[in-house]
């Protein structure tokens, strides 16, 4: 197979954010690079230059399309290579898929923001469709989204994501989680047990308490989400995605629905015994809220709604996988940069103590913590977690700018380099920066984007408070790159580190 070599990206060893973007019958890609400030957007076919011509690209084959010239594996730094080439609008063909991709924070902002609603639908793929049929949120449009991501964020409110009372629920989580902290000697996968807590926050909201570390129901689901994570951008997902007649040889996508189908079923067991245990007078968490607004839709005679069992079910799954790795990974990022960079690190811990001395660190807190909160940013910038994001598409044909825009990577001073004197003023204070997007825009912005600021916030600065962050003895400074494993979320390749009690 011809596979591009991602070159300068790759010496960079940065991991870019992509998010995919589609277009009415097919589909539009959206990659947002945070270091090359760059936000790329897979758009079908229907989008065309002023002149009418399609967007420039890579000659197809057929069939294969450009398949044969994007490494599968990494394909977000193969369309950031052919964008050097092309430009912040070009045309590739996913099999015979075709998809414009759009390059820079300016015009992915544009799209996202300023043709919101042409921009804001989601497209799917084969392996998505099979699994989650047009229902619950993420993989959703029309209706059935609307409600369910309204429902979502009222009762997110309603619980209160952004206040105090669920940055309570964030603070005793942390302290489960140092508590697990302390077990290990050595090295661990950190972002493992990370997954545990932002799970367990996430389920906090859904069902309305936590599980234990051991639990082995609870461990298996979050273990497969996060296989799944990995699952879904690896090559012969991919390709069952472009083929599918072909790609039902390979095991990965018999694995990721075999997954999918066990933590579906495990939810389902969580949902029933909810609902034997309701008690409508007292809402424990978001499945009661449904299962209650449910209820009260049929005594009112209405029998048509998208309140229904499998929407249940796939919601709460949309929200368990989103609100579990993404921060996780978040935050082993920070983590793995701190043990990269121990005089940053350490600069942190300073401003914590003087600060806050050993009081526990509370949201409100950050504005009094500049530096410490530039660097939870500037790690988000540098690391971009979501590279391979969430395809959208747009809902009708388009001109878009109209021309061939050249890409700009100016946003950033230095944008390969972990440098959060990007949030900073030249007083020191933090500044926040529009070209920062990491929760996307738009019509879609991430509904947990308010929870996710709070529990990274307080993950972070607590972990730093009480341990002194290193990698493993005898790891070489090659070993330390910041290049990401392969996954849709991505995560440093190398996730072992010790974290010292102080
Ligand atoms: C640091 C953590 C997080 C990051 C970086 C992140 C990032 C994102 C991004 C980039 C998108 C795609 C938006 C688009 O399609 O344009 C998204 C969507 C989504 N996120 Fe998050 N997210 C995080 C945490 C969470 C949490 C905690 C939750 C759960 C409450 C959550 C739930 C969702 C859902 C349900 C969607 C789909 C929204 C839709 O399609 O309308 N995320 N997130």
């Amino acid at each position: 197979m011809l596979v591009r070599s991602p070159q300068k990206l790759a010496q960079s060893n940065l991991s870019p954010p992509v998010k995919f973007i589609s277009q009415n019958s097919s589909s539009l890609t959206l990659l947002n690079t945070v270091q090359l400030l760059l936000l790329i957007h897979f758009l079908s076919s229907n989008i065309t230059q002023k002149d009418g011509k399609e967007p420039p690209g890579p000659t197809p084959l057929p069939v294969f399309g450009n398949f044969l010239q994007l490494d599968l594996k990494k394909i977000h730094v193969t369309l950031l290579e052919l964008s050097k080439q092309f430009g912040s609008i070009f045309t590739i063909y996913l099999g015979t898929k075709k998809v414009v991709v759009l390059v820079g924070y300016n015009t992915v902002k544009e799209a996202l923001v300023d043709y919101a609603e042409v921009f804001g639908e989601r497209d799917s793929k084969p392996i998505i469709d099979e699994l989650f049929r047009g229902q619950g949120i993420v993989w959703a449009n029309g209706d059935t989204w609307k409600e369910m991501r309204r429902f979502s964020m009222t009762n997110l409110k309603d619980f209160g994501m952004g206040k105090k009372e669920f940055e309570d629920k964030i603070i005793e989580e942390c302290h489960y989680l140092m508590e697990a902290f302390k077990q290990f000697k050595g090295e661990f996968d950190i972002n493992q047990s990370l997954s545990n807590a932002t799970a367990n926050v996430i389920c906090s909201f859904i069902y309305g308490n936590r599980f234990d570390y051991n639990d082995p129901e609870f461990t298996s689901l979050v273990n497969r989400t996060c296989r799944n994570n990995k699952l879904l951008s690896t090559p012969s997902v991919q390709l069952y995605n472009m083929f599918p007649w072909i790609g039902k040889w390979f095991s990965y996508p018999n694995e990721f629905k075999k997954a999918f189908a066990a933590n579906r079923e495990q939810q389902m067991k969580l949902v029933s015994h909810l609902k034997e245990t309701l008690n409508p007078k007292m809402c424990r968490g978001f499945v009661d809220a449904f299962l209650i607004h449910q209820d009260n839709l049929e005594k009112s005679g209405i029998t048509t709604s998208h309140f229904h069992n499998e929407n249940l079910l796939i919601t709460i799954m949309n929200l368990f996988v989103g609100g579990t790795e993404t921060s996780s990974r978040t935050i082993t990022w920070g983590l793995f940069l701190m043990a990269k960079y121990p005089k940053i690190q350490e600069k942190v811990r300073e401003e914590l103590s003087r600060v806050m001395g050993d009081h526990q660190v509370q949201f409100k807190d950050r504005t009094e913590l500049p530096f410490t909160n530039a660097v939870i940013h500037e790690a988000q910038r540098l690391t971009a977690i979501a590279a391979l994001g969430l395809p959208h598409r747009t809902s009708q044909d388009i001109t878009f700018r109209g021309h061939f825009i050249k890409k700009d990577e100016s946003e950033w001073e230095k944008p390969y380099t972990f440098y959060p004197e990007h949030f900073l003023d030249k007083d020191g204070k933090f500044i926040q920066r529009d070209a920062f997007m990491v929760f996307s825009a738009g019509r879609r912005v991430c509904p947990g984007a308010s929870l996710a600021r709070t529990e990274v916030f307080i993950f972070f600065t607590t972990l730093l408070q009480r341990f002194r962050i290193t990698f493993p003895p005898g790891v070489s400074e090659d070993e330390l790159l910041l290049s990401p494993s392969d996954s849709l979320i991505l995560n440093p390749s190398n996730v072992k580190l010790c974290a010292v009690p102080l």
